[in-house]
């Protein structure tokens, strides 16, 4: 019904997954773009109609979320999720990461410390830095390529200046969808501790097995949880700059609104949210659709591995298009395998050590593009390792 097969050139479009690779990538050139979180699939019609009934329109004033967009959100999170959320826990903002960075500046003081696992999404350690808070790393198990969370390890971090707990929620880069069990046990240390919770779950919708979001958990922690999520990355929506923020807990979100209406983050523009109300409307058909066509291109990139007998390995990822690529049975150095993908398979991964010191030998791989352009990046890397 839709044709994910389609390859749409995205060239001279200003967007930085194609436009900017040789730019990013420094010396190497002509590198097949598999990094940045975005697709290389047209976003699903309804919301392209939704929007020209904008352009139509003509005038592009000042915006505020309407009733309807509310409503779409609401029933998103109650149908799909099955997570009861209300209009007045909401914010809207343009996005996750500027979101994410106004929270840690609400819910902390300079010099405290904030924990997150690693590797995880280079930004989310970047903000705490930024804010300057201490960052504090509780990095994951890595159960031969199956990450679990370490909750030993996260209660011997803790001390009293430890504020808030980032959870990345399903995982960017591991791929896991944390289970309820694994949530609830999470959340109730943060409880023990008064630690505050920032969920970043913005690929919570791509996912291949069932999601819980941890303010669904109890109503205990969804007191001390903000959680943010966006139609973003599923509907490939990400350069429109829209997500939100949900938060229970009244004076918590007080907090966090003051400081997103300071840094003028809670000012979103029109299309954004146009396209997440069609999104979460009349999305639903493509989305399913596409989760097959992301399931059937993870299969490939595995079962294409394992017939060319190659050391590269990866766990197939329970959420998202992102593939953690291990390097280690190969015997290089993670510079030598860095050089080897940008200069001789001329395909550009993100590099994972980006996502922490536990990345090493680790690179990102973006499948979501046509079969027939990543069997061609395939080929390219098989070639050369
Ligand atoms: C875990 C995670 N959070 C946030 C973002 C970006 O969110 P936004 O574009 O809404 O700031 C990404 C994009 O890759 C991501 O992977």
């Amino acid at each position: 019904m839709y044709n994910f097969d389609e390859i749409i050139n995205r060239a001279n479009t200003s967007c930085l997954k194609h436009d900017f690779t040789d730019a990013y990538f420094g010396d190497y050139k002509n590198l097949q773009a598999l990094w940045v979180a975005d697709m290389d699939f047209k976003t699903p019609s309804c919301i392209i109609d939704a929007m020209n009934e904008k352009i139509n329109h003509g005038i592009f004033g000042y915006t505020r979320p309407t009733k309807t967009l509310i409503n779409s959100v609401i029933s998103w999170m109650k149908d799909k999720h099955n997570y009861t959320i209300k209009e007045e826990y909401l914010s809207f903002v343009n996005g996750v990461v500027p979101a994410y960075s106004s929270a840690i500046e609400a819910f902390s003081a300079i010099g405290d410390e904030v924990i997150l696992q690693t590797p995880v999404y280079y930004p989310l350690f970047n903000h705490i830095k930024n804010n300057n808070r201490v960052l504090v790393t509780n990095p994951l198990k890595n159960n031969n390529g199956y990450y679990t969370m370490d909750l030993e390890d996260l209660e011997k971090k803790i001390t009293k200046k430890t504020k808030i707990f980032v959870l990345c929620s399903p995982h960017n880069p591991v791929g896991r969808v944390w289970n309820k069990e694994e949530l609830e046990a999470l959340g109730n240390i943060c409880l023990k501790h008064n630690i505050k919770i920032i969920s970043d779950e913005i690929h919570a919708d791509l996912v291949f097995k069932k999601f819980t979001a941890i303010a669904s958990v109890s109503e205990e922690i969804a007191d001390i949880t903000l959680t943010l999520n966006s139609a973003g990355k599923t509907f490939n929506i990400a350069g429109l700059n829209c997500a939100y923020a949900i938060c229970h807990n009244a004076s918590m979100k007080r907090a966090f609104d003051k400081v997103s209406i300071k840094r003028e983050v809670n000012s979103v523009n029109l299309f954004g949210f146009v396209a997440h109300e069609a999104a979460y409307t009349k999305g639903l058909s493509w989305l399913e659709e596409l989760k097959k066509y992301l399931q059937n291109n993870i299969d490939f990139t595995y079962s294409f591995l394992k017939n060319h007998n190659s050391k590269i390995e990866f766990v197939k990822p329970e959420a998202t298009y992102l593939l953690w690529l291990n390097f280690n049975k190969l015997n290089n150095t993670h510079e030598e395998n860095k050089h080897k993908l940008l200069n001789d398979a001329k395909v550009a991964l993100n590099d994972g050590t980006s996502f922490g010191k536990e990345g090493n030998n680790f690179f990102r791989l973006n499948c979501a593009l046509p079969q027939e352009e990543l069997e061609k990046a395939l080929n390219k890397i098989i070639s050369v390792f």
